[in-house]
């Protein structure tokens, strides 16, 4: 891999993402020797005072946030004189000037915004004032917006300013390593692709449930709610990568292109069929692995009254040759009993059985990935039980690909580390381009003006459980059941 020198400057240097994610992410890159020696990062952010206290405050969080066998004194000292702390209004012009000073003319520039999406015009506005518009990248984190409407003013104040191909909207689910592997497993592998359609898949479960809750973030997650902060992005990538077809070449467009079509296929969730389809969930009081945890509605600075949903799951139908009767059910919550991100890709039972007829329920192929924990791809199949006393009795068992097993050497590197090193290089493969989000949101919008017309049934689950029983009959009416321990 080669680097160019560039300067990285971090807008909300100091915010829970940065400290938490990014400043280890850019460590391990200059661990790894992914960052060029001239390569300079500024840490831009409000809070005025000594920048030698501000940078003492990053290193503290490199130090807790990097696991102890990859923290190396030097190189975190290499990583330290290469921070440089800034104070400055992201409102005010002329504080603009101050960081063009930072900024060689040559070298890229790629501006980061860990910020509210709110100063995301502003902050484009002056950089381009400051004249530092044509030589840079921008980074846009999400939330970008808050439905279809506030996420195209958002893109257009960003738009006037730079052109698509150098805005980069993370998602950041795209930089894990087995969503990547998706890619590799469908287009790689013909195995899989001609079995890739409905002739082949009966149904398809994309699961993203976590242990944790709001993390002290009620007043960005109750105006959200999980549908906003979890299915719009993650969850629709997730599915956008399962169910597009082959792109003709890996470059970003052609990907992005076959997503769009997915997004444009999904069929909407009319208020109709919105009792039938979908479920909205809020956990109450619970035990997650074996700790007492309180309701939504009990935590730090929450309103009792909310009746934000914590929980979502839903049946998604795509409406193309590909898909046409094969459902996706989508589930996602806080607080839910383990920490799981997988999909599950059911195969149809086969036309005919020649087994005795007990065993029907047993015979069904499943392809699992998953993306975290243990990340790993994992296929059922059925054999024959080993034993003279056996006759042709079936059994379900794994061929499996731990990842962290097969390939014991290899570090998985954060979502992060791969999605930064790709704006380094340039690559917009892993971000989103501004029409997909529009129709993710487009997607989610009559979804949520469904709710808000019908007055969407809020159902409590039990910190600590798979979610609210309503959701297991949703897949339940459809004669079929989320897979495994759920
Ligand atoms: C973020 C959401 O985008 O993703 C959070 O805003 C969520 O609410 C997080 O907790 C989950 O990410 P991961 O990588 O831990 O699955």
């Amino acid at each position: 891999i080669t680097v160019e020198p560039i300067t990285f400057a971090l807008f909300g240097a100091l915010g829970d993402l940065a400290l938490r994610k990014l400043f280890p992410a850019l460590y391990q890159l200059d661990r790894a020797g992914l960052l060029h020696a001239d390569t300079q990062i500024l840490a831009l952010s409000r809070e005025s005072g000594e920048p030698a206290t501000h940078k003492a405050r990053i290193e503290q969080a490199l130090r807790t946030r990097v696991p102890k066998g990859e923290l190396d004194e030097q190189a975190l000292s290499r990583f330290s004189a290469r921070l440089q702390y800034l104070a400055m209004d992201f409102r005010r012009a002329d504080d603009y000037m101050a960081l063009r000073d930072c900024v060689p003319a040559e070298q890229p520039l790629i501006a980061y915004f860990a910020t509210p999406a709110a100063v995301y015009g502003d902050i484009c506005r002056f950089l381009a004032t400051a004249g530092l518009a044509e030589q840079a990248r921008v980074v846009l984190e999400k939330p970008i917006g808050h439905d279809l409407a506030s996420s195209r003013v958002i893109n257009d104040a960003v738009a006037e300013h730079f052109p698509e191909s150098r805005i980069y909207r993370i998602d950041h689910y795209l930089g894990k390593e087995t969503v990547q592997n998706l890619i590799a497993l469908r287009f790689a592998n013909s195995l899989f692709e001609t079995q890739w359609d409905q002739h082949h898949i009966s149904h398809v479960e994309i699961t993203v449930a976590e242990t944790v809750g709001i993390e002290g973030r009620w007043g960005y997650f109750d105006q959200a709610g999980q549908l906003r902060d979890m299915v719009q992005n993650h969850l629709l990538q997730l599915l956008c990568l399962i169910a597009m077809d082959p792109p003709s070449n890996l470059t970003a467009d052609s990907i992005r292109d076959e997503k769009v079509k997915v997004l444009k296929a999904l069929a909407p969730i009319t208020a109709e069929s919105l009792h039938q389809r979908v479920v909205r969930g809020q956990y109450a009081a619970g035990n997650v692995a074996g700790v007492s945890v309180p309701g939504y509605l009990d935590e730090e600075n929450s309103n009792a009254e909310s009746s934000t949903e914590t929980f979502v799951a839903l049946r998604a139908d795509i409406c193309n040759w590909r898909w046409s009767g094969v459902p996706f059910y989508l589930r996602t919550g806080k607080r839910m009993a383990q920490k799981l991100s997988q999909i599950v890709i059911h195969f149809k039972e086969p036309p005919f059985y020649i087994f005795a007829p007990e065993q029907r329920a047993l015979i069904s192929n499943r392809l699992i990935i998953r993306l975290q924990p243990d990340e790993g791809i994992s296929l059922q199949v059925m054999t024959k039980e080993q034993g003279l006393d056996k006759g042709m009795h079936l059994r379900s068992g794994p061929l499996q690909l731990n990842f962290s097993e097969t390939y014991k050497s290899t570090r998985i590197p954060d979502a992060y580390e791969r999605l930064l090193l790709e704006v380094m290089q340039g690559n917009q493969n892993l971000f989103v381009r501004r029409d997909e989000i529009e129709h993710a949101w487009q997607w989610c919008d009559q979804l949520i003006e469904g709710w808000n017309r019908l007055g969407a049934e809020l159902k409590l689950y039990p910190a600590g459980s798979w979610g609210p029983v309503a959701s297991i009959a949703l897949i339940t009416r459809d004669g079929r059941a989320w897979y495994g321990d759920l």
